[in-house]
């Protein structure tokens, strides 16, 4: 059996959806069964209720589960989250975990410099070190990222973000699932780390083009400042630390500038990328505020 957790939230829920799509069994770990019931109405999704930091909790989760995708949270939480539950994992004789991990694609980003990031590293070690079969998946930026964006683009026709022309290359979680389900049900991918992004480095003006000719409406990106960006997402509900920590790491991607493309996961398990253009299109009810981007749909 194969055990996917984080199965609620934005990647963990994509990759749930992949497995129904291919008729593959999986297990789904959610924390809230109150927000499941979109996982549960998929085809061969049978859903587990646990907390990842509380290993008494995940006794049935884990009963008879081979491999595990690990995702959790990217909070302040996620080194003790995600080492608890590899040590749960271990005990529980799981015979390979798959690491949901990130990589930015800003060329010389130091990920030891950020919590989120140092975070991955260390998890990665303290993995590693556990001596069971492991594999870890380092995508770029989620595409779906950009819906936090929604609320300005829908009020002022605006993309505001700090970031100059600095260049990103956002994947789509659509593919990053595709990766991960080939990952997961086929053998020879242990002690093996696949870094990905998307298929272009763009600039926030190219973002902004791309969401403006998906909805048929302008949308300029507007070049704010780190502290007017900071303030903006503390009035959008964004608890302080988190928007400190946001803005540390654009500072940082400005500073550094260019991104690069790397579609070697692609190629090698044959995904087509998705470009932005294509994302934007599929989700342009989405960008026009016309409809709340659902995690996990039915
Ligand atoms: N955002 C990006 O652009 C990006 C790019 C590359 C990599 N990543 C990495 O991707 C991962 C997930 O990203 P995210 O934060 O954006 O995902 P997310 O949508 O918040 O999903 C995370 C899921 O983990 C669950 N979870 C958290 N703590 C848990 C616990 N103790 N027990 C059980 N489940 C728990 C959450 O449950 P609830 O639904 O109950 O809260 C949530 O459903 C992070 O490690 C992040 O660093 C993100």
């Amino acid at each position: 059996m194969i055990l996917i957790t984080g199965a609620n939230g934005r990647p963990g829920s994509a990759v749930v959806r992949e497995f129904a799509r291919q008729g593959a069994p999986v297990r789904a770990l959610v924390r809230d069964p109150k927000k499941a019931d979109g996982l549960r109405a998929l085809p061969g999704v049978d859903v587990r209720t646990g907390d990842m930091l509380w290993p008494e909790t995940l006794e049935s989760a884990l009963a008879g589960v081979d491999r595990v995708l690990m995702i959790s949270s990217a909070g302040p939480q996620m080194l003790e989250t995600q080492c608890t539950f590899v040590d749960a994992a271990v005990r529980a004789g799981v015979g390979h975990i798959v690491k949901f991990s990130g990589k930015d694609s800003i060329d010389g980003f130091d990920p030891e410099r950020f919590r989120s990031s140092r975070s991955h590293e260390q998890i990665q070690r303290y993995l590693v070190a556990s001596g069971t079969p492991w594999t870890v998946l380092r995508p770029s930026q989620f595409m779906q990222v950009y819906f936090e964006e929604v609320p300005d683009i829908v009020r002022s026709g605006e993309l505001r973000l700090p970031l100059g022309d600095t260049t990103l290359a956002p994947i789509d979680v659509e593919d990053i699932a595709k990766v991960a389900y080939a990952v997961l049900t086929t053998p020879g991918h242990e002690g093996r780390t696949y870094t990905m992004t998307g298929p272009e480095a763009l600039t926030m003006s190219d973002v902004a083009d791309r969401i403006s000719d998906a909805i048929g409406k302008p949308v300029r990106y507007r070049d704010v400042t780190p502290e007017e960006k900071r303030r903006d997402w503390i009035e959008a509900g964004y608890p302080p630390a988190r928007a400190s920590a946001f803005t540390q790491l654009f500072q940082e991607r400005t500073r550094l500038g260019r991104s690069t493309v790397d579609l070697t996961a692609h190629e090698r398990f044959g995904i087509e990328p998705t470009t932005f253009a294509e994302f934007a299109r599929r989700n342009a009810d989405t960008f026009r505020g016309a409809s709340d981007y659902v995690v996990t749909p039915a």
